[in-house]
C-alpha cells in the first residue's frame, strides 16, 4: 500500500494541507486589504512629534513608527495611566527614551491651554503635529453630549480642540529651518458630512442618525480646518497642513458602540473585524508617511488617502464655509485672549 492510499495520509495530511492553506489565503487577503506601507524610510532624529491621541489605535502606532525613526514623541492624551503605559510600550519598541506624556484633554478648552503651555516651556520648537485624536458617538452614561465648555462633544473633541491646540502651537511650529508639518487625522466620512453654523449640534435630529450625523460634520470640520489653515498668506511657507483618511481599522473608535447584545457581539463580531478592517499599524501609515515624506516638506492643502495625494482639500469643500468656520472658531475658542495668555518671546530652535 502507498503512502497516498494510507489512513495517514487521508485522515491527518489531506485536511492538514487543507487547513493550512486556508489559513494561508486568509492571511494573503487580510494582508491585501491592509493597504499601502509608507514608501519613506526617512530618519527622524532631532525632530520633535506631538501625537494626540497617542494611547491607543492609530496614535500609538504612529507615535510608535516616528519614535523608531529617532523623533522625540509628546504624546497628549486624557488618561495618563493609559498613557503611560503606551508611553512604555513604545520606548521598549522603538528602543527609545525619547517619549513623554503630556495631560491634554480635547474636550476641555482650559486643558488645551495648560498643555500648549507646557509644551511652550518644555519643547520651544516643533517639527510635526499630528491631531489624531478622536470619538465616535459618544454616550451618556460614558460621556455627555455636550462637554464643560458647552460645545457638542464630538465637535469639541474631533476638531475644535485641534483646532485650538494648532492655533497655540503656531510659533513652536514656525520657528524651525523646515515648514513645521500639520496632519490633521479626518476619514472618509467627511463626505457624507454637513455643516450648517447656526445649528452645530444638529437639534432637529435624534438617536443613532443624530450621533452619526455629528461624527460626521466633525470629521468635515478637519477638512475645513485643513484647508482655511493652508491658505492663510501670514503662514505661507512656514507650515503645511494636510489631512488624511486612515482607512477602516480595528481599534477602539467604537468603544461607545450600543450594537444590540453588544457582550455577545464583540465576540461574534471581533474575528470578522479583525479579517475586514486594517490593523492600526497599518492604518498609521499615511500619517507617517506625511510626517516623513521629504518630497512633501511643500505639499499642503491636501487630502490623501493610502499613502497617496487624492485631492486638494479647496477642490473637496467649501472653501467659503470654512472660512466662516475658522472665524467662528477663533470666537468659540476666545482664541486672541488664550493665545495671549500662553504665548511666549519668539523662541531660537533649540539645537
Ligand atoms: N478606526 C477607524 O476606522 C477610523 C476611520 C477613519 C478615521 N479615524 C480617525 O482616526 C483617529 C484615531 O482613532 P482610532 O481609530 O485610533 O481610535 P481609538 O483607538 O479610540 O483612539 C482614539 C484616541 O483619541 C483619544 N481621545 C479621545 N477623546 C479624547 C480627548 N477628549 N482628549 C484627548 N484624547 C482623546 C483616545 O484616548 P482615550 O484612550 O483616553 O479614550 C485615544 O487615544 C480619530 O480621529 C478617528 O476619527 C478612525
Amino acid at each position: 500500500m502507498s503512502f497516498i492510499n494510507s489512513p495517514v495520509f487521508n485522515r491527518v495530511i489531506v485536511p492538514l494541507s487543507f487547513f493550512s492553506s486556508a489559513f494561508g489565503a486568509i492571511l494573503l487577503i487580510k494582508e491585501s486589504r491592509g493597504g499601502k506601507q509608507c514608501p519613506s524610510k526617512e530618519r527622524l532624529d532631532g525632530k520633535v512629534v506631538v501625537v494626540t491621541g497617542g494611547s491607543s489605535g492609530i496614535g500609538k502606532e504612529t507615535a510608535k513608527e516616528v519614535a523608531k525613526r529617532g523623533a522625540t514623541v509628546v504624546l497628549g492624551c486624557r488618561h495618563m495611566g493609559r498613557c503611560e503605559k503606551a508611553a512604555k510600550e513604545i520606548r521598549i519598541t522603538a528602543k527609545s527614551q525619547h517619549v513623554v506624556c503630556r495631560f491634554l484633554d480635547l474636550a476641555s478648552l482650559d486643558s488645551v491651554t495648560n498643555f500648549a503651555k507646557i509644551i511652550n516651556q518644555e519643547l520651544p520648537h516643533i517639527d510635526v503635529l499630528i491631531n489624531n485624536a478622536g470619538i465616535m458617538k459618544p454616550r451618556p452614561p460614558k460621556a455627555t453630549p455636550l462637554t464643560e465648555d458647552g460645545f457638542e462633544r464630538q465637535l469639541e473633541t474631533n476638531y475644535l480642540g485641534h483646532f485650538l491646540l494648532t492655533n497655540l502651537l503656531m510659533d513652536n511650529l514656525t520657528n524651525g529651518e523646515q515648514p513645521g508639518r500639520i496632519i490633521n487625522v479626518t476619514s472618509a466620512a467627511y463626505e457624507r458630512g454637513s455643516l450648517d453654523l447656526e445649528d452645530v449640534e444638529k437639534s432637529s435630529l435624534e438617536g443613532e442618525e443624530k450621533l452619526t450625523e455629528l461624527y460626521y460634520q466633525s470629521k468635515l470640520a478637519n477638512v475645513l480646518f485643513t484647508d482655511a489653515l493652508s491658505r492663510k498668506e501670514e503662514l505661507k511657507n512656514r507650515i503645511t497642513c494636510n489631512c488624511l483618511n486612515p482607512g477602516v481599522v480595528h481599534t477602539n473608535i467604537d468603544r461607545y458602540s450600543t450594537i444590540p447584545l453588544y457582550a455577545l457581539s464583540v465576540y461574534l463580531y471581533k474575528p470578522f473585524q479583525w479579517f475586514i478592517m486594517k490593523t492600526p499599524l497599518q492604518g498609521a501609515q499615511t500619517s507617517l508617511y506625511l510626517s516623513t515624506e521629504p518630497t512633501l516638506s511643500k505639499t499642503t492643502g491636501s487630502y490623501f488617502d493610502d499613502c497617496e495625494f487624492v485631492s486638494k482639500t479647496s477642490e473637496i469643500c467649501d472653501c467659503e464655509l470654512a472660512d466662516k468656520l475658522w472665524e467662528a472658531s477663533k470666537i468659540w475658542t476666545r482664541l486672541n485672549e488664550r493665545h495671549t495668555s500662553v504665548s511666549h518671546e519668539p523662541q531660537e530652535r533649540k539645537s
